[in-house]
């Protein structure tokens, strides 16, 4: 692409690094990102990678940015974010903070301000990543555009209008890597109770999981057309599957795990 955006990245820590490896995989200009982040391992990432870096936000030289990109816990967005409110208004401001609201962003930044909020999930450290984004009123469909490609580079991007929805998103495919890493675990452990040694196990459970992803994800059927087309009557994989969707079986589990991520969501908002 070899696009030249000056972009400001604060925080440089897991999802900044991913973004910044996504960034330049996509050959967006790297002399025209700055990171901001006081971490001394975070300046050596950013100087090996041919990336400006300052400690901190005095440290700027350039005040101009096309996008600014909070990428710090979330925790710190109150005392971070505000600093950064005095930039020329045609700036997009985007926050991949998980449970920071729109209003709250607006609130430090001023209501003139373009926000996009933003929730992308783990994968995206190896750019197999989901994003869900949503905008606040001020945000161009220009930089809605450049927002999606920002974040594309870190895997695939949805746009949600009824931000009241984001607490759903992060209960399903923010926090979901870690109920997969859970399936596998448990996987794994039921191979090894069937006499497999653990390396084997984990290596089956991780290269299934991994696999039928994949096929579902490059398969025109859905899940449950594909679950259906390797279950024959009779055979091993129904014998499983009628104890996993029993009464209080897998899918009664996960609809319970995701409203009680959904309701922690909302009462961290
Ligand atoms: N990791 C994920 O997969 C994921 C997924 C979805 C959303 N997110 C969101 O992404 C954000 C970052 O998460 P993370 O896992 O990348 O956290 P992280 O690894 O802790 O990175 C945050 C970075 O910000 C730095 N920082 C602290 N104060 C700063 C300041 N005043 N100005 C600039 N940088 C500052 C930290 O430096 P110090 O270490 O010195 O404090 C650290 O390097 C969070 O809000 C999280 O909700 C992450």
């Amino acid at each position: 692409m070899g696009e030249s955006l000056s972009i400001i990245l604060v925080g440089c820590g897991n999802m900044g690094r991913a973004l910044l490896q996504g960034w330049a995989a996509d050959q967006f200009q790297l002399d025209a990102i700055t990171v901001v982040d006081p971490d001394a391992q975070a300046g050596r990432a950013c100087d090996a990678a041919g990336v400006k870096w300052v400690a901190a936000l005095d440290e700027l030289v350039a005040s101009r940015a096309d996008v600014v990109v909070f990428a710090v816990k979330p925790q710190v967005m109150a005392k971070v974010v505000p600093q950064y409110a005095k930039r020329p208004t045609d700036t997009l401001f985007v926050s991949v903070a998980a449970g920071t609201r729109l209003a709250t962003l607006s609130n430090w930044l001023g209501d003139e301000v373009a926000v996009v909020r933003a929730m992308p999930n783990t994968p995206a450290a190896i750019r197999q990543g989901m994003t869900v984004l949503c905008a606040n009123e001020r945000v161009t469909d220009e930089q809605r555009a450049l927002c999606a490609r920002l974040l594309e580079a870190v895997g695939e991007v949805a746009w949600l209008e009824q931000e009241g929805l984001m607490d759903a998103v992060t209960a399903v495919s923010g926090s979901g890597p870690a109920y997969v890493f859970l399936f596998i675990e448990a996987l794994t452990k039921a191979a090894v109770s069937a006499g497999l040694s653990h390396a084997l196990a984990q290596r089956l459970a991780t290269v299934t999981v991994a696999g039928a992803g994949q096929l579902a994800l490059t398969e025109e059927l859905d899940a449950k057309a594909l679950r259906e087309s390797v279950t024959s009557p009779g055979g091993t994989t129904e014998q499983a599957l009628k104890v996993l969707m029993a009464d209080g079986g897998l899918e009664d589990l996960i609809q319970a795990a995701v409203k009680a991520a959904e309701r922690r969501g909302r009462g961290l908002g």
